[in-house]
């Protein structure tokens, strides 16, 4: 059945537990993440990125997205992710979406105030939820086409941390039902160990008391998954290491086949499939623990 940003998270509050939040720009990865969802029973994020429309287009995915969700037997939440113009969160409203990320945290504080606080407005008239983003999160890579602050080291990023105070006074403005925080998570792979401080997001939860948000979830380890859940991330972005799973499966079913000439394209899209639904589940079974 398919539920909001607001109502899914809520239900994470609940349960002292955070909702995997997994991008899925084809058919595989969304059977993948959908079927491991209902076998164990947890409410889940489907989301597009705007910067999945270059894999697939929005218009396309959305249809889809919107039909496994509502035939599912478990709450799903169909949300369009790194929203970062007006015109995009505008577009995925009239397409069905149930909840939109507007990222405008590249921004100057009061321009991304303000433009938060225009498509809150829009989206909440029809009861669709907002994540906004305060901070910058990382990224060790810039081809890894997720975004983020480009770093080397974490010591040359300290001022991009979201700040408690100023997490407080943007949700109190804005109105947004979550927020993306950055405290030391990385889009894409991570070229050395995430130094994650944990104790940030507790400080901000405080402060703001709304469900937050944990960006360049793969990569991070299940204690420290485990930690930012108990200190109030209630939503976990999660793509790369899964995406290259499915990949790293296809080269080795490559590998093992003699007969060259009648290798066929289902058999790949079937066996990265199958390898993403195993990463998912393991993820899951970390979030989720109900
Ligand atoms: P990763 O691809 O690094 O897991 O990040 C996912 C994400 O934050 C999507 O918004
Ligand atoms: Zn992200």
């Amino acid at each position: 059945m398919l539920v909001n940003l607001k109502e899914i998270t809520q239900i994470a509050e609940q349960g002292g537990f955070a909702i995997g939040a997994f991008n899925a720009p084809n058919l595989e990865t969304l059977m993948a993440v959908i079927s491991s969802a209902e076998e164990l029973n947890c409410p889940v994020i489907l989301q597009h990125a705007q910067v999945h429309n270059a894999l697939i287009p929005i218009e396309t995915i959305a249809p889809i997205m919107l039909d496994l969700g509502k035939k599912a037997s478990v709450p799903i939440c169909v949300h369009l992710d790194h929203g970062t113009d007006y015109e995009e969160c505008m577009k995925a409203l009239r397409l069905g979406f149930t909840s939109i990320m507007f990222d405008a945290s590249g921004a100057p504080y009061e321009e991304n105030v303000l433009k938060t606080k225009e498509v809150v407005k829009a989206a909440h008239s029809m009861g669709v939820s907002v994540e906004g983003e305060l901070g910058h999160i990382f990224s060790f890579d810039a081809g890894s086409g997720e975004g983020g602050k480009i770093i080397n080291d974490y010591q040359s990023a300290s001022d991009s941390y979201t700040d408690p105070d100023t997490a407080k006074d943007f949700v109190e403005r804005t109105s947004v039902d979550a927020l993306a925080i950055a405290f030391g998570t990385a889009h894409g792979i991570y070229k050395m160990k995430p130094v994650l401080d944990l104790n940030r997001i507790a400080l901000i939860k405080e402060k703001t008391n709304i469900p937050l948000v944990m960006h360049g979830g793969s990569g991070v380890s299940d204690d420290e998954f485990r930690r930012a859940i108990k200190n109030g991330i209630r939503k976990i972005n999660y793509y790369t290491y899964m995406a290259v799973d499915g990949a790293n499966a296809v080269i080795r079913f490559l590998d093992k086949k003699t007969d060259k000439d009648n290798i066929q394209y289902h058999d790949i899209a079937i066996t990265a499939q199958a390898a993403i639904k195993e990463h998912v589940l393991k993820a899951m079974k970390v979030f989720c623990m109900k």
